[in-house]
């Protein structure tokens, strides 16, 4: 796969240490594997003799249009891979098309990163000090963020921190260094989440959805979820969209697949909220198997970084372009002149 030779350059480029905390998984290595072989086993059956001389892949999320469904998904302290972090990221994103999600714990000003012009979506952990995410949600919705993306999927990690990078094992939460890490807080609002207050918590029900759209009033995307029933819950409770995610293979190691959660979770939301998917996703034909089990868009992790670290915003658009021109051309074979022709009887087995 093309990605992986391109995580092949990164890993050359990258000081070892930033190479592993982005590659890393909860329990062994295979775990990410699992995440891709998924997508990879899904088939298709294609439709033959209604083949468009170019499909289109436009699309829109809670009311953004955007010229692809490839997502970029937020990911914690991209500066190490290029000292602009999202900046970079932001731009690609403009440039294809596209939005992305951005991290708690960005190292990067959320001004800065919506000067660019992308949408984006602010990702939210919430700290025990709940002051300190108060004035994130402040920031973020000053600055522009179009919705609040609730990580709901790694609470139940052994003192998980909102401002930490997570080394080979997610249990063990390292430091990042000074100054690289919770941008949007003050000098000492991050000597708060330094302490206990920066501790992911691990205290959250159902209602707290309602509770960040009536403070923020903004569409509350919950992410991470894999079970049908949680995701009925979680759109009874007010969230605009899910996401179906194993945050990369990095929360629970034994968690089954995204691809193979994905299914369940579209028929029990029955479009009453936009569902997304995210894990293991590095094709446009795992775009197009996604799209068809009822997500409206995909998020692509790791291979933006591998981009971010080789070519700065050109490697990443690149990247989004590469999976958006695999997409268009999966869609020509399948006989899907548009993303509404992606349909479930395309999936022979999922
Ligand atoms: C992540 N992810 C993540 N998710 C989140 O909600 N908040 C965060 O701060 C981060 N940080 C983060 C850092 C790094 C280095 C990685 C690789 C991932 C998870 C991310 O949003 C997404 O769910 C996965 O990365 C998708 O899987 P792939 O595409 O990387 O396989």
């Amino acid at each position: 796969m093309w990605t992986d030779d391109l995580e092949q350059r990164a890993a050359e480029v990258l000081p070892e240490h930033v190479y592993d905390y982005f590659r890393a998984t909860a329990g062994d290595l295979d775990v990410l594997r699992r995440q891709v072989d998924a997508w990879e086993a899904i088939e298709h059956l294609p439709r033959v003799l209604r083949q468009a001389s170019s499909p289109h892949v436009g699309t829109a999320v809670l009311g953004t249009a955007l010229r692809t469904p490839v997502m970029v998904a937020p990911m914690a302290q991209q500066v190490a891979a290029d000292p602009a972090g999202e900046v970079a990221t932001a731009r690609a994103a403009a440039a294809a098309g596209t939005l992305l999600g951005v991290s708690t714990n960005t190292a990067v000003r959320f001004e800065d990163i919506a000067a660019v012009g992308a949408p984006w979506w602010f990702q939210l952990y919430v700290m025990e000090d709940r002051a300190l995410t108060e004035a994130l949600l402040e920031r973020a919705v000053a600055a522009g963020a179009r919705a609040i993306v609730l990580t709901v999927d790694i609470t139940g990690l052994e003192h998980p921190r909102a401002g930490a990078t997570v080394s080979v094992e997610p249990t063990e939460w390292g430091a990042a260094p000074e100054g690289r890490r919770l941008a949007n807080l003050t000098t000492e609002e991050r000597e708060r989440a330094r302490g206990d207050g920066g501790r992911i918590a691990r205290d959250l029900g159902f209602e707290t959805i309602g509770l960040l759209r009536e403070r923020t009033g903004l569409p509350v995307v919950v992410k991470g979820v894999l079970r049908a029933d949680d995701a009925r819950r979680a759109v009874d409770a007010g969230a605009a969209g899910v996401v179906v995610s194993t945050h990369g293979g990095r929360a629970l190691a034994g968690a089954v697949p995204a691809a193979r959660a994905l299914d369940a979770v579209a028929t029990a939301v029955d479009g009453n909220a936009e569902v997304y998917a995210d894990s293991g996703l590095r094709t446009g034909a795992h775009v197009a198997s996604a799209l068809a089990l009822g997500a409206q868009a995909v998020f692509v992790g790791r291979p933006v970084l591998w981009g971010l670290a080789t070519g700065g915003a050109d490697g990443v658009q690149q990247v989004l372009e590469r999976v958006t021109s695999e997409l268009r051309r999966t869609m020509n074979l399948l006989g899907a002149p548009t993303v509404a022709d992606l349909t479930r009887d395309l999936v022979a087995r999922a």
